[in-house]
């Protein structure tokens, strides 16, 4: 009998706990590989939501946050005591998924170190190196040195292969958000206790249509962020609309949000959900304004038309499919184009079509076959 694998997957931030934490439970299942999981916390209250409701629990935890992090001095921690864990754990694999300074800083010491790193979530592009900002070069960087590439679709494994990655690196294999996404749903089905947070905003915005609001990209500070405060501002004048914004911990977007929308009736700014409260959320509302990578991927699984808050997308498909439109950060074009799906019955119904351009909710399994074999 073969030796079992010893697979490092490394977690910083919470949509790293979100899409690893299927990959992680299914590694652990399967008496092919010794599963140990480190932890950057590179996020911290956003990050141990994750862990709690997934149930898992870390080898290492690095705790690196510090508050308003700067990227040069989160990178070198992550870097130093990533390549720590993988000296003293010495596994066959690493695997890294997204686009995080986590993500990046941990290939990086894994190739350092010579230990094989599997990317999970490959080939991503937006073709702009601004934009997301600094998630597009973290993102190459990291498939340039991966051994193992999960591309998400088949749009993310061309641009691989035109950047001339070895054919044999590439695998197709969905994203495990979807996974994600039909777990956390399953389990909300199952016991609806799991997001009954949510019940007093429901209460509260009886008979309103609901628009769920994310924004945190660094790219956006300052400027982007204030517009976007202000297009949410005046979404909240109409009656007949209510406002149900997770403001993300990083300060840059709280202090604007508050600035701008704190006490309003028609807003209810609130703590970031928990993934069971998130997808209830999502469940509930009538659209979508967000610049999350993961939200873009999950709104569309349910049906819900999303209005993305960025100029560029590394997440096409849903643009191409027509459930997701690019609309910049200009407070004039995020009103007139929520008002629209708000105003215009048939152009709702054009956008509001479930649809799965981003997995089947089988990645996992995929990935877990491929890490078997490689
Ligand atoms: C990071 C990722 C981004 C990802 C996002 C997901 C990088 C460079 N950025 O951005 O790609 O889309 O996470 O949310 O890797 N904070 C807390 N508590 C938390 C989390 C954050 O207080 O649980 C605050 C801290 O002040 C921290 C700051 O937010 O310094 C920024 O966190 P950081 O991880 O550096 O960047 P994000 O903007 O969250
Ligand atoms: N999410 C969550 N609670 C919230 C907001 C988002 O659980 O209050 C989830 C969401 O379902 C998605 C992920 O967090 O899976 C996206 O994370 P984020 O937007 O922070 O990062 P990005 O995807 O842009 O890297």
């Amino acid at each position: 009998m073969t030796a079992a694998k010893r697979i490092l997957t490394v977690v910083g931030t919470r949509p790293e706990a979100i899409k690893l934490f299927p990959v992680v439970r299914a590694l652990a299942a399967d008496a092919r590989f010794v599963s140990r999981v480190c932890v950057s916390g590179q996020h911290r209250a956003m990050l141990d939501q994750v862990l709690a409701v997934a149930g898992l629990v870390p080898d290492h935890d690095l705790a690196v946050m510090q508050p308003d992090q700067p990227l040069d001095a989160l990178a070198s921690a992550l870097l130093a005591g990533l390549g720590r864990v993988i000296a003293a754990e010495r596994p066959d694999w690493v695997v890294v998924q997204g686009d995080t300074a986590t993500a990046m800083a941990g290939a990086l010491a894994a190739y350092y170190h010579k230990v094989p790193v599997a990317h999970v979530e490959a080939g991503l592009r937006s073709g702009d190196i601004r934009q997301p900002w600094p998630e597009e070069v973290h993102r190459k960087a990291i498939d340039a040195l991966a051994a193992l590439c999960c591309a998400p679709t088949e749009t993310a494994a061309a641009a691989l292969r035109r950047e001339n990655a070895d054919p044999a690196a590439v695998h197709i294999t969905g994203n495990t958000v979807i996974d994600a996404l039909h777990w956390v749903t399953a389990q909300v089905a199952a016991r609806p206790v799991l997001a009954a947070g949510l019940a007093e905003v429901e209460r509260r915005f009886a008979g309103k249509r609901i628009v769920a609001v994310t924004c945190h990209r660094r790219e956006s500070f300052g400027a982007g962020m204030q517009a976007v405060a202000r297009a949410v501002r005046r979404l909240s004048a109409r009656a007949d609309v209510a406002i149900v914004f997770p403001v993300h911990l990083n300060p840059n977007v709280g202090q604007v949000m508050a600035a701008e929308l704190a006490g309003l009736g028609n807003v209810a700014l609130l703590a970031p959900l928990d993934y069971p409260h998130f997808a209830r959320l999502l469940d509930i509302c009538h659209l979508v304004l967000t610049d999350s990578g993961g939200v873009q991927e999950e709104a569309p699984a349910l049906g819900k038309p999303v209005l993305v808050m960025r100029a560029t997308t590394e997440r096409p498909e849903g643009v191409a499919a027509g459930t997701a439109r690019l609309v910049g950060t200009d407070t004039d074009r995020i009103v007139a184009e929520a008002t629209r799906l708000l105003d215009d019955a048939s152009a709702y119904a054009a956008m509001a079509r479930a649809h799965n351009p981003f997995g089947d909710g089988r990645a996992a399994g995929r990935i877990v076959e491929l890490l078997a074999r490689s």
